[in-house]
């Protein structure tokens, strides 16, 4: 199975994708509601609240992890990679999202101006600058970090006044230093991706992050038979939470276009 993890409602923007893109395999989705939101967390304790995510959809029976947590992919993934599965998991695959959105963004920008908006944990890591750098040291990266958007969407507020306000203003530093492409880095933000396409101008290119997080595991699962092979396939996705609310139920198959069974997840404290 695929595990794929978030703080929230935002990691099934990446679920959707895969569903859309990858439909042959069987997912496992835990979202950490009874902790979100983890974007304004210390890094310590989003590096713990990680390794109980994985820890948890390890015993579960996942092969794989995307950890579609913008927040924990840019902190703590690295240390994850490098320290915490060559310890207890070897063989086992962790990825993140930094990678792969920053490698489609330094392919399409034209400009080499590229923006981004995370939460403020993302923003301050400088995770995206260090990758987008790397891609392409002549890019330039513009970053924004949007705290009050994540509990805008979280309450479903996608529509409202006040949510398009926020985001022009989150936007406009942005626009102003003439981006060409825009990351968003924080899988809640794809909910109000139509909103970001009309409030961030026509020369500006949003990078749908769901499909490209997915198309990138398309590449990866392609290069690594030896991981695909061992992939179960099948229908019978499986949605975990600590915390089920209806809101976030509501929200989940609203945004899913299906019924789900969402089931309550004990995570073990390490
Ligand atoms: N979904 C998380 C991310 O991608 C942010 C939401 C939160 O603050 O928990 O960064």
């Amino acid at each position: 199975m695929i595990g794929i993890f978030d703080s929230g409602l935002g990691g099934l923007t990446v679920v959707k994708s895969i569903l859309k893109i990858l439909p042959q395999y069987q997912i496992m989705y835990l979202g950490d509601t009874a902790r979100l939101p983890y974007g304004n967390r210390s890094r310590e304790l989003i590096y713990i609240f990680t390794k109980e995510a994985i820890d948890y959809l390890f015993k579960q029976g996942c092969t794989m992890i995307i950890i579609a947590c913008n927040t924990s992919s840019a902190q703590v993934l690295r240390k994850i990679q490098q320290e915490y599965l060559p310890k207890f998991y070897p063989g086992k695959k962790v990825l993140g999202v930094v990678r792969p959105l920053s490698e489609e963004a330094a392919r399409v920008t034209k400009n080499n101006r590229v923006g981004v908006i995370g939460t403020r944990g993302t923003i301050a890591s400088g995770a995206y600058i260090r990758e987008l750098e790397a891609q392409n040291s002549r890019i330039k990266v513009f970053q924004n970090a949007c705290p009050l958007l994540v509990p805008l969407i979280e309450e479903g507020w996608l529509e409202k006044t006040e949510t398009k306000k926020m985001l022009r203003l989150y936007l406009k530093p942005l626009k102003d230093k003439k981006i060409d492409t825009l990351i968003l880095g924080c899988t809640h933000y794809q909910i109000v991706f139509s909103q970001i396409v009309k409030i961030a101008s026509k020369r500006v290119c949003v990078l749908n992050p769901g499909d490209t997080v997915a198309k990138s595991l398309q590449n990866y699962l392609d290069r690594h038979p030896e991981i695909e092979k061992n992939l179960v396939k099948g229908t019978a996705h499986q949605y975990y939470a600590t915390e089920i609310t209806e809101i976030f139920l509501h929200n989940a198959q609203k945004w899913l276009g299906q019924k789900i069974h969402l089931q309550s997840a004990v995570i073990e404290k390490s």
